[in-house]
């Protein structure tokens, strides 16, 4: 048998009309119900899900825009395509307002009816494998930025609504090494579906790499002979983006000129080139990131404060590893990391011991996750162990545990091989007994064995704690 085109339920009380329908569609390939319009009609079409109903307006002792209404609550994914006598525009009109794919008008033109029911088809195929795409790629998303804290669902709920909307100019600020780059792809992903999105143009460049005239001029491209170098012209990044997405990473570096040109670009959405004196549209999304606190840069006059406005509509902060609320992720991320490298480099380490996870929980990760994947690469290639212990950890990590004993030393602590400033080791110190006291402050008093008083004063005026 053939593979059915596709279901499609006809509904008209002229048993005749469905005859001639029938016969002509089941000849093209599809799948066909009829019913003349009993009681049951809404639950008969749901139950058998077909991909079109084809509905006469005018059935006896029932409303067909009803009918209508129903289906497009109950069933949205089913298309209905109005069978009217009177080809009148106004019910027409009403019919597609409440949801309805087209209408045909008896008598029917039998070309026409296939066409109708045809595109109808093709579109719903479509619908359902953009949704599909989007189910896909938002899964994508859980593989590349992991995590598990509260910080990273808000992250990926935000990002999925932002690339939903496919928004034309977005921004993304966080430390270095948050992830910016990761959300970005994953938003062109999102935007554009998995299988296609590889072969849409998804073009990044740092602002702050290039001189000011070399960055403009990459940007938006020039005629041969704007200037003496110009030998022939060439085309800026937003023309090879057309269609796809420009990362314009650390855009709070970019001259303040140079962002009039940008905003321009992205009200108007045309470009024109250095000497050129065409405009050239472009469709570009272009997703900005910054490490730099663009408000404050606003503020003191050295970013533009209508081009932010424009950017920040549609914004994303990456919060730092050390955060409260993202905290948690750290332990999933070196694991991860650590299984992937030790598999990449073929090494027999399992794990950390819980000690060294304790550190890597301390430690304040300025460079996050990069910091954290390449600490992790570091220590899978150069051990041959199978835990990782705070020994093997890199000095900045453990100095963190220069307040332990060492073994069969007793009273004394570990001075890291570096050195440490006092401070840091008293600060360090106060923290840990806070902790351990669980933030009673006299209990963490005890511990050190100080007064309240002086605890007190070496928190909060020494080190800014509390
Ligand atoms: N949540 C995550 N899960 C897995 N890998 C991550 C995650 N976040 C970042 N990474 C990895 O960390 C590295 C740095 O990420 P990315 O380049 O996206 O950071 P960035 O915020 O753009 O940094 P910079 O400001 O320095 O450009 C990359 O190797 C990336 O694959
Ligand atoms: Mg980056």
């Amino acid at each position: 048998m053939k593979k059915s085109l596709g279901r499609v339920y006809l509904v008209d009380d002229d048993e005749l009309i469905l005859a001639m329908l029938s016969r002509t569609l089941e000849r093209e390939g599809y799948e066909i119900r009829t019913e003349t319009g009993e009681n049951g009609l809404i639950d008969k079409i749901i139950s058998w899900r077909p991909d079109v109903v084809l509905l006469d307006i005018n059935l006896p002792g029932q409303n067909g825009m009803d009918i209508l209404k129903t289906l497009k609550n109950d069933a949205a994914d089913i298309e209905v395509i109005m069978l009217t006598a009177d080809d009148t525009a106004e019910t027409a009109v009403k019919a597609m307002k409440i949801g309805a794919w087209d209408y045909l008008t008896k008598p029917f033109n039998m070309e026409e009816v296939k066409i109708v029911i045809g595109n109808a088809i093709e579109n719903m195929k479509l619908k359902k494998e953009l949704d599909y795409l989007r189910k896909i790629s938002s899964s994508f998303f859980e593989k590349d930025f992991l995590g598990v804290s509260k910080a990273k669902q808000e992250l990926k709920e935000k990002v999925e609504r932002i690339a939903e909307a496919h928004v034309s100019s977005i921004l993304i600020t966080g430390e270095s090494g948050v992830g910016k780059e990761v959300i970005a792809r994953n938003i062109h992903r999102m935007m554009h579906g998995t299988e296609k999105s590889s072969t849409v143009p998804f073009i990044a460049i740092n602002c702050s790499a290039l001189p000011d005239t070399l960055l403009e001029s990459e940007l938006f491209g020039y005629e041969k002979g704007s200037f003496t170098d110009a030998k022939k012209s060439k085309k800026g990044l937003f023309e090879v983006a057309d269609g796809g997405t420009l990362l314009l990473d650390e855009l709070g570096d970019m001259k303040l000129s140079l962002q009039s040109k940008l905003l321009r670009a992205l009200e108007e959405r045309v470009v024109r080139r250095i000497g050129g004196q065409e405009e050239i549209p472009i469709d570009v999304t272009v997703i900005a990131t910054s490490n730099k606190d663009l408000a404050a840069a606003v503020e003191k006059s050295e970013f533009r404060m209508d081009l932010y406005y424009r950017l920040n509509a549609f914004s994303l902060n990456v919060p730092p590893l050390r955060e409260p609320k993202r905290k948690e992720d750290i332990l999933v991320l070196a694991r991860y990391f650590l299984a992937s490298f030790a598999k990449e480099y073929n090494k027999p380490v399992e794990g950390f011991s819980t000690e060294a996870e304790n550190l890597l929980m301390a430690y304040h990760w300025p460079g996050n996750v990069r910091e954290l994947k390449n600490v992790v690469r570091g220590m899978v290639v150069l051990q041959n162990t199978k835990v990782i212990m705070p020994e093997h950890l890199p000095m900045e990590l453990s100095a963190l545990a220069m307040h332990k004993k060492e073994e069969g030393q007793k009273d004394r602590f570990v001075l890291p091989e570096a050195g440490i400033s006092l401070d840091e080791f008293e600060k360090d110190l106060i923290l840990q007994a806070l902790e351990r006291a669980g933030h009673n402050k006299t209990k963490a008093a005890k511990l050190l064995n100080i007064s309240y008083d002086s605890f007190r004063y070496q928190m909060m005026k020494k080190f800014g704690l509390e």
